[in-house]
């Protein structure tokens, strides 16, 4: 589950602290706050840690999105491709924006397939947003060039992935814009809470402005006079969560390597089992490890195999219990929207996704959870097969 299961007194405090002051608004009040600014802070440490020049704190992964679409400058009526597995936000942002989602399909590693990308992009596309689903970097360098070649920017959706990286980036800082998510089920968790990462300063400007209402943050004016030359919205991090996000940044990296170590453990028990095919992983040492997902060879044993599965009590992630969230195929609310020039199916994403498992991996995994795990999978396999 993630850095949830580590809330310990180190955030009590740390909220408490903020309450006490009494200032819960990031900006102004500055004699109030004794000059402390939890988000901000928060801010410059997620910039060291994920290694760009710019971040801003805001209310949600979603509002992420909406805020770094607008930074772009999308327009109504402007394509912008993602994925045809996501989380529906990533897709109802697009929507937010005016814009028209185009969704391409995703390959074995259930992220975006950049032939389908290379496919799908024409000269009205203005974004493209690949998503790293359940912790895995998508395949950054094709992507990246193929975006490069019609010179479109990329906006990582990196909100199930916080933390993971490619080639030696983190993810999110990789494109244009980065977006992340500290809701309650991610690596790192504020409660709900979002980030946009960039090495773009006017970027990093548009987003600030367009988080709060246009305003333009100006050091020098109070925040009345503040100067406005775009509108927004009201998308800010509080400081409450700004201070929860700070302590919950520094246990990062252990939330990321116990997940690691546990899911290297169970993929090894189960690695000779035949009938099993895992994920690609597009760069293995970056995968944040929250997930293990694997493909069964039919949709049938796939069923199967997860009935075995919960009759065990083995919990699964997404794949096969959330599918009604994450796959285009199921959204006929979304569908409407997808242009009609556009091939609206996804045969190729939903056949790998119907033989998908996909099993959570937590921090504190004890030996026995771990060996359940691994006892239910062998006894799935030996039913099924
Ligand atoms: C891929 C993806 N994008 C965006 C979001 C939205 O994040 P939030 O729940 O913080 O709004 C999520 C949340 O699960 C997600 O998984």
């Amino acid at each position: 589950m993630g850095g949830a299961e580590l809330i310990g007194k180190e955030e009590q405090e740390a909220v408490a602290e903020v309450i006490g002051r009494g200032v819960l608004f990031r900006y102004g009040f500055n004699e109030k706050r004794k000059n402390i600014f939890r988000v901000l802070e928060f801010e410059a440490a997620f910039n060291k840690y994920m290694g760009c020049t710019h971040s801003l704190g805001v209310s949600s992964g979603s509002a992420a999105l909406r805020v770094a679409l607008a930074a772009l400058g999308l327009k109504r009526g402007d394509e912008v491709i993602t994925q045809s597995f996501t989380f529906v936000a990533t897709i109802e942002a697009i929507l937010e924006a005016g814009g028209i989602p185009i969704l391409t399909e995703v390959d074995k590693s259930l992220n975006m397939d950049p032939r389908d990308l290379e496919a799908k992009i024409t000269e009205k596309t203005r974004v493209i947003i690949p998503v790293h689903m359940l912790g895995v970097p998508a395949r950054m360098d094709e992507i990246m060039a193929i975006a490069r070649k019609k010179n479109v920017p990329v906006l990582e959706d990196s909100c199930q992935a916080c933390g993971s990286s490619y080639r030696g980036k983190k993810t999110g800082t990789i494109g244009s814009l980065g977006t992340y998510s500290f809701d309650y089920v991610k690596t790192l968790t504020t409660g709900e809470g979002g980030m946009v990462a960039t090495n773009d300063k006017k970027l990093y400007e548009l987003a600030s402005y367009y988080h709060d209402h246009g305003h333009e943050h100006n050091p020098e004016l109070p925040r009345g006079e503040d100067a406005h030359s775009i509108t927004g919205f009201n998308y800010r991090m509080n400081e409450i969560q700004g201070a929860m996000g700070k302590v919950q940044l520094e246990r990062l990296d252990f939330v990321l390597a116990e997940q690691r170590k546990h899911k290297a453990q169970i993929k090894k028990a189960i690695a000779e089992i035949p009938g099993i095919e895992f994920r690609d992983q597009p760069d293995p040492a970056g995968d944040g490890g929250d997930t293990l997902a694997f493909f069964l060879p039919e949709a049938k044993t796939a069923r199967e195999f997860n009935a075995v599965l919960a009759k065990e009590k083995v919990d699964t992630k997404i794949l096969p219990s959330a599918m009604n969230w994450h796959f285009v195929g199921k959204w006929n609310h979304i569908i409407q929207f997808c242009p009609p020039y556009r091939t609206n199916a996804w045969p190729q994403s939903e056949a790998l996704l119907k033989r998908s498992i996909a099993l959570p991996i937590s921090v504190r995994m004890s030996e026995e959870q771990i060996s359940r795990v691994i006892e239910g999978v062998h006894k799935a396999a030996k039913e099924v097969f």
